[in-house]
């Protein structure tokens, strides 16, 4: 029996209980059937929870781009893989064939080269969604470098942070991107971000804008030129299983962010797998996932989920309201998309508009739609499947994390019977289970919990970069000998899940996963803050937005409340990016505290929410006063 594609619900189970019972035999028949390898792997899986340590197809080799690419080329070399819409709709949209992502990654490929980038080097990647990103990306896996990709709406600091963490030696940006009625200045904010950082040898330039920008001999490279003069073919680099293919990095709860390793194989099959069977994938279909590429959602279904099945891809550059409110209808109608994977933000801010906007277009080629990022409300759960996908396309709701690399948790298209707000049930393979606080398995339905994964998947990130212990201590200590996701959910009376909501200091914003503490460490650089604490609210657009609670320096208390307001928002901008930025700031005498000094960020997070009647355990507070007036000046 093949186990690649699910054909209904009585498979389904027939396969989950295989990949729990004969998870060897379940996995590695799919990585036979499936994919092209140059020598086959001598273990399936080898792992300590415990230690953090995990490995998939151990000593296989392979290049996932062989998967990606040129084992279509027999086939499917005049398909298009890939459709570009441009910003601007009047602009030549680019359908690149399969034949012609060979010759584009080729000589990309070699282009790195050329700079001395070589196996294992560390490139990244700030480049709006044009092709070249996706081809960037393609290419460094071509030769066995490590992409790290980061999205160009970070800024300078942001980036900075993540070249030296992970000692990136070439950064690939733009002269800029065009986004809307703005054009983004990529390569400015590169210069700056790098600016006396020995480890960058190379900035390499797509041109995009044609804007004239600064321009360096001694570092900066022009893309085209080099481009121009490259061969068109390039030899695959052998790569282990283990070997990692990116590093992405994600907001932790506390810190710096954390770079996540993702590596070859196990990524590669699990990507395959779920693109196929989440979204009943067949051939002809044209696939249009919204996130950008920036992040872990564009990596796994923009790119490589859906270029390892042969599919036709669409990479958008612009954004849904340029030029007004249609576009995305637009681009579904114009390209005949049959499956939309967005986020619910997207789905609420869309929703404010005028239904005609819809309803003007012909969205009959779509099939299945996709959901992403957060949970997902009643409401725009419910305008989707009426307005967008007229009652007759399946929405799966995919839960997964930068963490996972691919869909854990998530209806079958087509087969699995949705629920509005419900995630579902798991993919084969992959163990969820609801924790108590005392470490046990919940038992049973209708039951809530700590979500976790009781058994490696094959594409569970490896590593944070350079920092193991902390990927032990964030995903594999809370609840030992399971992996530990940060998020609540509940599992109702047939077994389906719905995911509650974060269980630690991240708050997702529109989609975004945003660390309160680098968020908290940019506003506290403004000299006339003492202290501050963020904590996320509801919002009717964004899911989630941002609520500060800062306290002053007395030298400070005599400043103009609405320009600091300003300055605030500017340095948080600057040093974190603008999906940082806060919608609510109070200023406040001090912060509630514990007796070791704490603050009790879940009693200003009650208040953000208006949940005055009950602040749980009060007791190790020692400045108990100060939270009436916080209660009484609340936003
Ligand atoms: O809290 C969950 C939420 O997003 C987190 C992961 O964020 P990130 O690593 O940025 O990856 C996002 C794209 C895969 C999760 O821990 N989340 C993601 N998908 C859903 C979700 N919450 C509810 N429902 C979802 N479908």
């Amino acid at each position: 029996m093949s186990y690649y594609k699910i054909a209904d619900l009585e498979q389904y189970f027939k396969h989950y209980k295989k990949s729990v019972r004969e998870p060897r035999k379940f996995w590695s028949k799919i990585a036979e059937e499936n994919f092209i390898w140059y020598q086959a792997w001598d273990k399936v899986f080898e792992f300590d929870m415990g230690k953090g340590d995990i490995k998939w197809f151990l000593n296989g080799k392979l290049n996932i781009t062989k998967n990606c690419i040129d084992r279509h080329l027999s086939k499917r070399g005049d398909k298009t893989a890939i459709i570009f819409e441009p910003n601007n709709p009047s602009e030549e949209p680019q359908h690149i064939s399969y034949n012609e992502l060979y010759t584009r990654v080729s000589k990309t490929a070699n282009v790195l080269k050329s700079l001395g980038v070589k196996k294992g080097d560390r490139v990244c990647i700030y480049l709006p969604m044009i092709p070249e990103l996706a081809v960037t990306m393609l290419a460094c896996a071509r030769i066995g470098a490590i992409h790290s990709v980061i999205f160009a709406g970070f800024s300078d600091a942001a980036i900075r942070s993540r070249v030296e963490d992970c000692g990136a030696k070439v950064i690939v940006t733009s002269d800029g991107g065009f986004r809307g009625e703005k054009t983004i200045k990529t390569k400015e904010v590169v210069d700056k971000a790098i600016e006396g950082l020995s480890v960058v040898e190379k900035v390499l330039v797509v041109k995009r804008t044609n804007e004239p920008v600064a321009f360096n001999d001694k570092i900066d490279v022009w893309f085209d030129e080099l481009y121009e003069a490259a061969e068109a073919s390039n030899i695959a680099e052998i790569m282990d299983s283990e070997d990692p293919l990116f590093i992405l990095y994600t907001s932790g709860s506390t810190g710096k962010p954390k770079g996540m390793v993702h590596t070859t194989a196990g990524y590669m099959i699990q990507t395959a797998y779920t693109f196929q069977n989440v979204f009943n994938y067949k051939e002809g279909d044209i696939f249009w996932c919204t996130a950008d590429l920036g992040w872990v959602t564009g990596h796994s279904y923009i790119l490589y989920g859906a270029l390892l099945n042969g599919a036709t891809t669409v990479i958008f550059e612009g954004i849904p309201t340029y030029p007004n409110p249609s576009r995305y209808w637009d681009i579904i109608d114009k390209y005949q998309v049959t499956h939309f994977y967005t986020a619910p933000t997207a789905i609420r801010s869309l929703m404010t508009n005028d239904y005609s906007y819809v309803t003007s277009h012909d969205l009959s080629s779509l099939r299945v739609l996709g959901s992403v990022g957060e949970p997902i409300n009643e409401e725009a759960w419910h305008w989707f499947n009426d307005f967008v996908g007229k009652k007759r396309c399946p929405i799966v709701d995919t839960w997964w994390q930068t963490e996972t690399g691919s869909i854990m948790i998530s209806p079958l298209a087509c087969i699995t019977p949705t629920k509005p707000t419900y995630a579902t049930l798991p993919i084969p393979g992959i163990q969820t289970v609801l924790m108590d606080d005392k470490n046990n398995e919940i038992q049973g339905n209708q039951v809530t919990g700590s979500l976790c994964v009781k058994f490696p998947w094959p594409s569970i990130a490896r590593t944070i970069w350079g920092d193991h212990d902390r990927f032990v201590k964030t995903y594999f200590s809370d609840f030992p000998g399971t992996y530990f996701t940060g998020d609540n959910a509940l599992r109702d009376e047939v077994g389906y899940y719905r995911i509650t909501g974060r269980a630690d200091d991240v708050v997702i914003v529109s989609g975004h996963n945003l660390g309160t503490a680098p968020i908290e460490d940019a506003i506290n650089q403004h000299p006339a803050v003492a202290e501050s604490a963020v904590v996320g609210f509801p919002h009717d657009i964004k899911g989630n937005a941002l609520y500060a609670f800062i306290s002053l320096k007395v030298e400070g208390s005599t400043r103009d409340r609405d320009n600091l307001k300003k300055e605030i928002n500017q340095l948080i901008a600057d040093h974190y990016g603008p999906i940082g930025k806060l919608d609510k700031i109070q200023f406040v005498d001090d912060l509630p505290k514990t007796r070791s000094g704490k603050i009790l960020r879940r009693v200003l997070r009650s208040i953000s929410l208006n949940q005055l009647d009950n602040f749980g355990d009060t007791s190790t507070m020692i400045n108990p006063e100060v939270v009436a007036t916080i209660i009484e000046n609340r936003l």
